[in-house]
């Protein structure tokens, strides 16, 4: 008899003295990843990065006149690029919010065409042609605004890594992940982010709906390729609500 009151009083004495907060901690837990494991599966990519916008920089691409408006009668013409400019200042004014670093990438040549792609030199005589520092060519596209904090990059080949100083100023800023819209699809979107890669940044993002090239089909098929190398590829209204 007192052999079981001695008992009875250990396990009540046991049963006082357990931390049941680390108990209900631990219960939580394993209810939580139970019930989380299919989300986090589904939305993978986004799920690995984290919410320091201030390490995230967007880069927009060539979104000057002569690649968008037809009416500048630009043999740089990239025809559906006119399309994306409501989505591209959807996204500046959103990484604006969100204190995300803007940096306007733009072609800008020199009227000689010496400083532009040998295939593309016999575009430029008589001090003129596509995208030449000072015209309205090379201009940013109505709509778009470069602000005070922002940056501006020129470039004169497709990548806004090659021969600039895009690396330095991007590593000075503590930035590693990187939001890319313009145009277009196949030659600096696709250049740039393959750099990218290479350069190690941790995350690289296209918004497919604030990019474009010539057709759809050249447009999906470069997606699918940047895909391949791990490029996230969220529509907008995707970006819009996740943390990438
Ligand atoms: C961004 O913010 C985080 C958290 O406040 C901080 O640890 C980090 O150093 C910041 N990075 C930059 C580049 O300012």
């Amino acid at each position: 008899m007192t052999a079981h009151l001695t008992l009875l009083a250990a396990l009540v004495f046991l049963l006082l003295s357990f931390d049941k907060r680390s108990l209900f901690q631990y219960l939580k837990k394993k209810i939580l990843i139970i019930n989380l494991e299919p989300r986090r599966l589904d939305s993978a990519p986004m799920a690995t990065v984290c919410c320091n916008w201030n390490e995230t920089a967007l880069l927009v691409i060539d979104m000057q006149n002569d690649f968008l408006l037809p009416e500048m009668g630009s043999p740089m013409l990239v025809p559906g690029a006119k399309a994306v400019v409501p989505a591209v200042a959807k996204v500046v004014s959103l990484a604006r919010e969100r204190g995300i670093f803007v940096i306007w990438v733009v072609r800008e040549h020199d009227p000689s065409g010496k400083d532009v792609e040998l295939f593309r030199r016999h575009h430029y005589s008589n001090g003129k042609g596509p995208t030449m520092k000072g015209a309205k060519g090379a201009e940013l596209v109505d709509g778009l605004k470069i602000r005070d904090g922002d940056y501006k990059l020129v470039k004169t080949r497709f990548s806004a890594f090659f021969n600039t100083h895009l690396d330095a100023v991007l590593k000075g800023s503590g930035i590693k992940r990187l939001v890319i819209v313009g145009v277009q699809t196949p030659n600096c979107i696709r250049q740039t982010v393959f750099d990218a890669v290479a350069l190690d940044y941790e995350h690289v993002t296209v918004i497919v709906d604030a990019t474009a090239a010539a057709t759809p089909e050249i447009h999906s098929s470069n997606i699918r390729d940047m895909k391949n190398v791990g490029i996230a590829t969220p529509t907008l209204q995707e970006w819009t609500c996740s943390g990438a």
